[in-house]
């Protein structure tokens, strides 16, 4: 997989996949499935380091996170996110901070908003950086949206995001992720653009879906409306903790195939 293949899919009609992932371990589970294409999103400061908000993510952890991905999924496609502001000073440290997460293994890099990112993203594109674009609920904007709310659901706030994809596709993005918008917004903007557009809560019209792993796989008992778990790993994780610690404590575990005899 790679930008091309998310071109080629969208054209021919097939749906992309793409899940978040932040370690080795749940990457190299990710590289056995059929999963097109892995995101580093920030969202690793919430699900992986406790934060309440994506505003709490930093370069250093993207490309930490960036490697262990790397390292274990080196046959998919690896999209990494600009962490918040870091695409919002000076064009040369940007492109520090780009250098950085891509020669930590990311083939791509997504970047939240259009407006005041128009030449970064251009400069990115003639640079050999594939972008990809995101609006909608845009998380390192939830301070000046005031929450995790839904988009684009006046007939004001979905043309300025119809115009906004249309922008993003002009300045060269690959790829746009549509996050929480009405499903029938995210149809026009997907009808009126030529690049693939991956939706997370924004109805299946997309071009492609993403979750975030941790949400598929159920690590938390509650999910978004948008979320459907696949497995319920939280009970799953609770149920062997507990058959463990009851096993030590009642010696159970280790019974005799687990212990190394001596050979005299
Ligand atoms: O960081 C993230 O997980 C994301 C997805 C929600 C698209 O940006």
């Amino acid at each position: 997989m790679n930008r091309l293949d998310f071109q080629r899919m969208h054209d021919d009609g097939h749906k992309i996949t793409m899940v978040t992932c932040y370690d080795y371990w749940t990457a190299a589970i990710v590289a056995k499935s059929n999963v097109d294409c892995l995101l580093v999103g920030d969202s690793v400061a919430m699900v992986m380091h406790g934060f309440d908000t994506t505003v709490a993510a930093t370069v250093d952890m993207m490309v930490m996170h960036t490697k262990a991905v790397a390292k274990g999924a080196n046959n998919k496609f690896i999209v990494t996110d600009l962490p918040f502001l870091s695409y919002r000073k000076s064009l040369d440290a940007v492109m520090d901070v780009v250098q950085a997460i891509m020669q930590a293994g990311a083939h791509a890099v997504k970047l939240e908003g259009v407006y005041g990112n128009e030449n970064l993203i251009e400069h990115l594109v003639t640079s050999g950086v594939p972008v990809m674009g995101h609006i909608g609920l845009t998380p390192q904007y939830m301070h000046q949206l005031g929450g995790f709310k839904v988009q684009g659901r006046d007939m004001a706030t979905a043309n300025s995001l119809i115009e906004q994809a249309k922008l993003l596709q002009t300045l060269g993005c690959f790829a746009i992720v549509l996050e929480c918008i009405p499903r029938t917004l995210a149809d026009t903007i997907t009808q009126q653009l030529s690049i693939p557009t991956i939706g997370i809560g924004a109805g299946e019209k997309t071009s492609g879906q993403v979750l975030v792993l941790q949400d598929l796989i159920g690590s938390n008992d509650s999910a978004y409306k948008f979320v459907k778990q696949y497995t319920k790993i939280h009970q799953d994780l609770l149920q062997a903790l507990n058959q463990y610690d009851s096993e030590v404590k009642t010696v159970t575990f280790p019974s005799t195939e687990h212990c190394f005899e001596a050979k005299v």
